[in-house]
């Protein structure tokens, strides 16, 4: 299967994911890419069986360069599709108390919005993946390769 991963990272931890992604679907014997959204067109993307899309959270959005790279998309409907983000941990407020998941769901729009630009293109889900960083830079979460090599393991089901 060809795979093509793209993904924006301002402080190379999306960068990371996309590269361990890359490196294990390799190892699973697939051709795999990693670039940054700046390196590519996304309005001639070349052939792939499936296509990733990698972003940061910017105030409850995917950063701005995705979503303008993610409305440019041209690919035939029913062409496959996988997203990753990189988000912040939920953390406990002042009182110690941890929000909940419709709370954070509430103003967490990353990936809703990273599908619902795909979607209204017709191309078709398959798998998703958050993997958290500690603090805006970083690091990325403890366990993190675990989740992308799960992340791997989905879309690997898909051949
Ligand atoms: C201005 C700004 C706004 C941010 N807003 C969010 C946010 O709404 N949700 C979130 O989970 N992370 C937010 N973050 C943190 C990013 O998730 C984090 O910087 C990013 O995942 C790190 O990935 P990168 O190293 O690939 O850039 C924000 C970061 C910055 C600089």
């Amino acid at each position: 299967m060809r795979i093509e991963i793209y993904h924006a990272s301002k402080y190379g931890n999306g960068k990371e994911v996309a590269e361990e992604l890359r490196r294990l679907l390799e190892a699973k014997g697939h051709h795999a890419r990693a670039q940054h959204i700046t390196d590519a067109s996304p309005g001639s993307l070349p052939d792939a069986d499936l296509y990733v899309f990698g972003s940061p959270g910017r105030i409850g959005k995917p950063i701005g360069g995705m979503r303008r790279f993610l409305k440019k998309v041209n690919l035939p409907a029913g062409t496959r599709y996988a997203i990753f983000s990189t988000e912040i941990a939920p953390r406990p407020d002042k009182d110690g108390r941890m929000p909940t998941e419709e709370e954070v769901a509430k103003w967490q729009r990353i990936q809703p919005l990273m599908d619902e630009l795909l979607r209204t293109k017709g191309l078709k889900k398959v798998a998703d993946a958050k993997v958290y960083v500690n603090d805006v830079k970083g690091p990325l979460e403890e366990g993190w390769r675990k989740k992308v090599e799960q992340f791997a393991d989905a879309l690997a089901d898909h051949t």
